[in-house]
């Protein structure tokens, strides 16, 4: 009954990063971290699923599964490029003997984009510069420049955070260039990024052992970014992508319009208090692709514009006036798999909004006018995990959610801000309703069902 309608999830065991984001020949590869013997961290395989429009996925054979020297304990997270016509995934290979742990950054080619031909490390454990520890992962390569970059999450033998990067010609030879971020980032940097659009670059990364500071960094571990280049070292303005609860080690693509597009885990490392592992035996998803825009100060996220091919029936409404509290259910708008837009322009009240309700349940966003703070809050959401979230925004101007079985992503303001959380509510609570503390007039709300 949780089970994703427009999300990819794994048919059963756990699915962690996405891995592999690739447009090639016309086609959207995606892999995913999976564990397919249990609904827990274990050894890590390549889903992987092939798609024409980012929305409707294709399953193909397990792209790489752990059974080589070199990768025995997990094909753990990576991405990929094209060199010659063929796919290049390069991986960390996971090793643990006698619980002492190797990492090896690997390559797997295919000139298919089916069979992928594993061909060993292409940096060797030997070659992690001895300042690290093994906890040295995640190769996300590029191009700048005319040469291949390949940023890795790393941590400091004195056991903090941070992203090293590598450079090659040739995709096979790499040579260690320098630590790129020189502060500390808690105790490990996971999922590194680097993207360009136009002007604007960002350097994205997931660190972990971040302390919490107000609304900030509430989640076990964060994902965020900092707007610079790679070599502007001295620049370190962390900003979270998501505002919680669920989003971790996000990776980036071009997309067939020219575009980075963003998709995150949405679940959470250590946390598996999720009722679908005892109900259906499988556990996590991944988030809705986002197009990313680049400012000078923040990155902007709005769903991909393909989503809209999910888009089934309408209803749309048009200046609702509203005190105290609408019902949406009564025009129809109501269910479980929906994307639901609110404008909300000239909003000058507090506003509330009631997703999944039912008898006792209710998943609330609200927006204190007065503090201006967001809000997300889960504590009556149903099974699973509960709490709130919040962070500032100066106005709400728009709100746009996509709602699947045991999800909601809201985005505000085309992307300013972005909740992404599971939920699970029982099955019959279906109702939307709208809140506000003085008179409003809503100029437009539009609903699709999914
Ligand atoms: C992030 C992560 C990566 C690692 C992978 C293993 O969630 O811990 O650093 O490569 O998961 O599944």
């Amino acid at each position: 009954m949780w089970k994703s309608r427009f999300h990819v999830a794994p048919p059963y065991g756990l699915l962690n990063d996405p891995n592999g984001l690739i447009y090639w020949k016309g086609e959207y590869h995606l892999f995913y971290q999976w564990n397919p013997n249990a609904c827990e961290h274990g050894a890590k395989h390549w889903a992987h699923l092939r798609s024409k429009d980012l929305i409707n996925w294709e399953t193909l054979p397990v792209a790489l599964s752990p059974t080589d020297s070199f990768d025995k304990n997990g094909c753990y997270s990576g991405s990929a490029i094209e060199k010659d016509g063929e796919i290049h995934l390069f991986y960390t290979g996971n090793v643990k003997n006698n619980g002492v742990r190797e990492s090896y950054q690997c390559l797997a080619t295919s000139k298919d984009g089916v069979n992928f031909e594993k061909k060993g490390p292409v940096i060797h454990d030997n070659d992690i510069p001895k300042e690290y520890t093994r906890h040295f992962r995640d190769p996300k390569v590029f191009m700048e420049n005319e040469t291949y970059k390949m940023v890795i999450g790393a941590q400091r033998v004195d056991l903090t955070g941070t992203v090293v990067v590598f450079s090659s010609k040739d995709l096979i030879n790499w040579t260690f260039d320098k630590e790129v971020i020189n502060e500390d980032f808690g105790f490990m940097c996971e999922c590194p990024d680097f993207i360009t659009d136009k002007k604007n670059s960002a350097l994205l990364f997931s660190p972990q052992g971040i302390e919490a500071d107000g609304d900030l960094y509430n989640n076990r571990y964060q994902s965020g970014y900092i707007i610079r280049e790679l070599e502007e070292i001295n620049k370190n303005n962390f900003i979270e992508l998501d505002r919680g609860f669920e989003f971790y080690a996000p990776q980036t693509f071009i997309d067939e319009f020219h575009k980075n597009v963003l998709i995150g885990w949405m679940g959470m490392p250590e946390e598996l208090d999720h009722p679908t592992i005892e109900k259906e035996n499988w556990v996590h998803s991944l988030t809705l692709p986002r197009t990313l825009e680049i400012t000078k100060n923040k990155i902007l996220q709005t769903p991909h514009p393909n989503l809209k091919k999910l888009r089934k029936e309408k209803i749309q409404l048009e200046g609702i006036k509203i005190k105290n509290s609408l019902n949406l259910s009564e025009f129809g708008i109501c269910g479980d798999t929906y994307e639901l837009i609110i404008d909300l322009k000239n909003l000058d009240t507090d506003f509330k909004i009631d997703l999944r309700v039912g008898e006792t349940e209710k998943t609330t966003f609200s927006y204190n006018y007065e503090k201006k703070k967001a809000t997300l809050n889960r504590n009556h959401s149903g099974a699973g995990y509960t709490g709130t979230r919040s962070c500032s925004l100066k106005e709400l101007e728009k709100i746009h959610i996509f709602m699947d079985k045991s999800s909601v992503e809201i985005f505000l303001n085309d992307g300013e801000e972005v909740f992404t959380a599971n939920i699970y509510p029982n099955k019959s609570s279906l109702g939307i309703e709208i809140m506000t503390k003085m008179l409003f007039t809503i100029p437009m709300i539009k609903f699709f069902r999914i």
